[in-house]
């Protein structure tokens, strides 16, 4: 694996597995991997020739009373992962690389980026889009991987990348999870013992209210058991458990394709998650 930190040296080696007839994959991440992010490396290198994975800790998605400054950054043992997972080119670029000075672009998605995450955390979305549009021109790959974990934001680079045109396909990938349930994420380092022991409730939650709703239950009802489940089992604020349509990300009515989605704190940690239904 080699690891390039500029636009131009990145278009050169992409440039020559185009030469070659190669296809290419690009998994986008902001670094400290764990196995959900080695699982779309998995799914990459089964799906493509050749698969570049970038870490980017992208200072537009975090707010300024959020965690940007205390981001777990760990790139020797990323470095190592992505070589064991067989990844040819890794793009770590540093924050001039991708937004020099007199940078003026926002990509923004209207309506999907205003709801449920977008709500708490105000420009996040915009953010996100902005980078991933960035990301997806400067490697201009067959496909492109990313989690369920992080649903709105699946759905939102699906919107993004029919809307622009960008010749792409956005494949999603199933959250992986902790053996208890907890959805692995980088964020889990900030939890205490005692706190890592309670999270999975967030994810029980989910799953029993998701349940219930596909029994035909009332929506309302099934969501207030699972907001009252997540209060006791310790998190802090809860920002929101809500069941969606699972495109639109619209309150959902009774018949729909639907996904419950949460978000709540527990010590440190901000944790989000979400089920279909
Ligand atoms: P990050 O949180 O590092 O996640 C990178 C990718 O890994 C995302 O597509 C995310 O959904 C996926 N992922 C994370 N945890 C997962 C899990 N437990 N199971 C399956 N997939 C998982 O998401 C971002 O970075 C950034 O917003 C990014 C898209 C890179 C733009 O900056």
């Amino acid at each position: 694996m080699v690891a390039v930190r500029d636009v131009d040296s990145l278009r050169r080696r992409i440039q020559a597995w185009r030469r070659e007839g190669l296809s290419v994959a690009l998994v986008p991440t902001m670094g400290a991997l764990h196995k959900g992010h080695l699982t779309l490396m998995d799914r990459a290198q089964k799906m493509a020739d050749r698969v570049v994975a970038t870490i980017f800790v992208n200072p537009k998605q975090f707010g300024p009373r959020e965690d940007f400054a205390a981001y777990p950054r760990r790139e020797t043992e990323d470095f190592e992962m992505l070589v064991a997972a067989g990844v040819h080119v890794l793009f770590a670029p540093d924050v001039p690389a991708i937004y020099p000075p007199g940078f003026a672009t926002n990509v923004g998605i209207t309506g999907l980026s205003d709801v449920l995450d977008g709500a708490h955390r105000p420009g996040h979305f915009d953010g996100v889009a902005t980078v991933v549009t960035k990301l997806l021109l400067q490697v201009l790959p067959d496909i492109a991987l990313f989690g369920e974990k992080d649903y709105q934001q699946l759905m939102i680079i699906r919107r993004l990348v029919a809307d622009l045109n960008i010749p792409v396909d956005i494949i999603g990938v199933p959250t992986v999870r902790e053996a208890d349930g907890l959805a692995m994420s980088s964020r889990n380092a900030y939890l205490s013992a005692d706190e890592r022991a309670r999270a999975p409730a967030l994810y029980k939650a989910i799953t029993a209210a998701a349940a219930q709703i596909a029994k035909g239950g009332d929506i309302a009802a099934a969501l207030a058991v699972a907001r009252d489940a997540i209060g006791q089992a310790g998190f802090g604020t809860i920002d929101y458990v809500e069941a969606r349509h699972a495109e639109t990300l619209q309150p959902l009515k009774a018949g729909e394709p639907g996904r419950v989605l949460a978000a709540a704190h527990m010590g440190r940690a901000r944790l989000i998650d979400n089920v279909t239904i």
